[in-house]
């Protein structure tokens, strides 16, 4: 989704926007802006359709802008095609003030037509343009002023980055349901929709909360509330370093992180673990209150959806009560069932994307408690959940999840074992023991991650496959879920995941010969069910790429045209194991296929946008 960078400082502006836009490449975008304010210049602004090269060649890496306060954007089309036009920053009419703009602006028609109304004439299709416009309309000398009638005014998702002309010194901010982080330097301050595009220049940083006005100056910031009261922002520091955010040699950001799920499933889990306990020190959840829950939901997008589709079959057998999972736009318009006795656990890596958010904020307004497995320190999930148990996954850029993914794994599956104990539904010795193999899964996923190049040749063979299906039962078919999303999401193959069992009502009529079938067969109790359906498909000619676990390699190969191995490890574990294939899988394919891996087309990593 769209991209801010914000800066005032000593230095020229633009090299230094440019440089955080980089950086926020990843978030997805079509289109790419400037503007920057000159003394003597006064407002300059570039903009350009296309990929961020474009605008940087446009001013020489920024260096023909001159000035030292400015905003830039990367612009995600929702309202309007992407086009120049379109780009942000758009300007006021009077030519003095600049906006970027992340999120929708809902009521944007109704105060297009009043200012039509009022002889204003727009130039983009942009629901950001009526912003400029009406700060204009508002303005009487004093931007900041006029921002708060605006924002008063506006209804729907903002955060926002402004400069006026007449006040040079200057860069407004504001928030309301859009990521905005305060970055505070020496001599200099920033603003941006995530850390990633200031951790250069600073490790300190203070978040915005909703309704907040930030005015940024060369010595200081200062933030209002909603009702125009000075705030004292909180200030943090980032516990990682830029070469975290950057690529460190891999040609891409995914399989750097892939190739990071062995520590980041440490640093999740370990601290966790003690002994043959699980302490979960942030989570703020009395054990009365665990003990009387009925039921439980998960609720995500996505592949945060697909952990909670495991977290489904791993919770139900640890605590023998139901477990809903749901899809985030889904849970919030079906007038869900929960109440003050009710636990909602959201999962989001980015902790803003916007069903999550509104699925949690639902729950909360019928009383649930909720809690929160966040990647994104600071990030609106984060903030707005009761109980917040972070994955410490450190940045991830890439669009597909890897370590994110393993990592809400590692921490659900705590989560359910600390739940087991406390409602005395699992032993402490077959805790203990989950716990034992848990330690072991990084070193596991260290074996699997030596040989790549096994994978990489499945891929050369199969990546000119135009569909292919993912097919497993239980907790195979949750991991089939996931490898069938990334495959398709950063390889443009049709792909879809189905529960072995139903193959035989429906889908296995598009199975013909050379169909390509990712059979996932690791789930030992269900071993010989998932042969029955690999036999069912590979009698109608398909070719049969088979997952399965050390102790089943002989077997799996009898049925299968190619097979990866995992190792064995205790059957609630095996997602953590098998996934790391899929991933490099899809990964090898969307190579071969030539793909822009970390951005594939169309997907944005944050959804800030419904
Ligand atoms: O940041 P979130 O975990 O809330 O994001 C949810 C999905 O948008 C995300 O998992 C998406 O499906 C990934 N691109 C999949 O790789």
């Amino acid at each position: 989704m769209c991209g801010i960078v914000g800066f005032v400082g000593e230095e020229q502006a633009a090299p230094v926007l440019l440089d955080g836009l980089a950086r926020l490449e990843y978030r997805g975008y079509d289109s790419a802006g400037l503007a920057v304010l000159d003394r003597e210049k006064g407002l300059q602004m570039v903009k350009s359709k296309g990929r961020l090269k474009v605008l940087s060649d446009m001013v020489d890496g920024g260096k023909t802008l001159s000035g030292t306060l400015g905003v830039g954007h990367t612009r995600w089309a929702t309202h309007g095609e992407p086009s120049d036009t379109n780009a942000h920053p758009h300007l006021s009419n009077s030519g003095r003030i600049a906006v970027v703009h992340n999120g929708i602006i809902e009521n944007y028609m109704e105060i297009k037509e009043f200012l039509q109304g009022q002889g204003v004439t727009f130039h983009s299709d942009t629901d950001t343009e009526v912003v400029a416009q009406l700060l204009d309309y508002y303005y009487q000398g004093d931007i900041v002023e006029a921002t708060f009638k605006v924002i008063h005014r506006i209804e729907g998702s903002y955060a926002l980055g402004i400069l006026c002309a007449d006040a040079p010194d200057q860069l407004v901010a504001a928030r309301k349901d859009g990521p905005l982080v305060l970055g505070y330097g020496d001599g200099c301050n920033f603003t941006a929709s995530d850390v990633t595009a200031l951790i250069k220049y600073t490790k300190t940083v203070s978040y915005m909360e909703d309704g907040e006005l930030a005015i940024l100056t060369r010595e200081g910031i200062q933030v209002y509330n909603d009702l125009n009261q000075p705030v004292e922002k909180e200030r943090s520091t980032v516990d990682w370093d830029i070469s975290d955010a950057e690529k460190g040699g891999y040609e891409h950001f995914m399989f750097k992180e892939i190739m990071e799920q062995p520590e980041a499933y440490r640093k999740a889990a370990f601290p966790r673990i003690r002994g043959d306990r699980v302490e979960l020190e942030d989570l703020n959840l009395e054990d009365d209150f665990i003990r009387q829950l009925d039921r439980l939901y998960i609720v995500a997008c996505g592949s945060s959806y697909h952990v909670g589709v495991v977290g489904k079959y791993l919770l139900e057998r640890m605590l023998r009560r139901p477990v809903e999972v749901l899809l985030a736009s889904e849970f919030r318009y079906a007038d869900p069932i929960v109440d003050e006795k009710s636990l909602v656990v959201v999962i989001s890596q980015s902790g803003e994307t916007l069903d999550t958010m509104a699925a949690l904020r639902e729950a909360r307004q019928l009383g649930a408690r909720t809690l929160a497995i966040v990647n994104v320190m600071g990030s609106s999930i984060a903030k707005e959940a009761d109980s917040v148990l972070y994955t410490w996954a450190g940045p991830e850029i890439a669009v597909a999840t890897t370590k994110a993914y393993s990592t809400q794994l590692a921490v659900l599956t705590l989560l359910g074992l600390h739940f087991a104990r406390v409602m005395d539904t699992m032993s402490q010795r077959e805790i203990g023991e989950i716990l034992e193999q848990m330690r072991l899964i990084p070193a596991k996923m260290e074996e699997i991650l030596s040989h790549t190049e096994e994978i990489q040749y499945f891929a050369s063979q199969y990546f000119n496959h135009e569909s292919i299906f993912f097919i497993g039962r239980n907790l195979d078919y949750a991991m089939g879920l996931e490898g069938s999303l990334k495959l398709k999401e950063i390889s443009y193959i049709h792909s879809e995941a189905y529960a072995a069992g139903e193959l035989k009502h429906g889908t296995i009529s598009l199975i013909e010969p050379g169909t390509l079938v990712v059979a996932l067969a690791t789930y030992a109790p269900l071993f010989d069910k998932a042969i029955s359906n690999v036999v069912e498909v590979k009698s109608r000619g398909a070719t049969v790429l088979g997952v399965t676990t050390e102790s089943k390699r002989e077997e799996m190969a009898k049925h299968s045209d190619s097979l990866i191995v995992i190792p064995d490890t205790h059957p609630m574990l095996l997602p953590s194991l098998a996934v790391v294939p899929l991933q490099l899988f899809a990964y090898y394919v969307a190579l071969q296929r030539g793909c822009d891996i970390d951005k594939p087309r169309n997907l944005a990593k944050s959804v800030t946008v419904e």
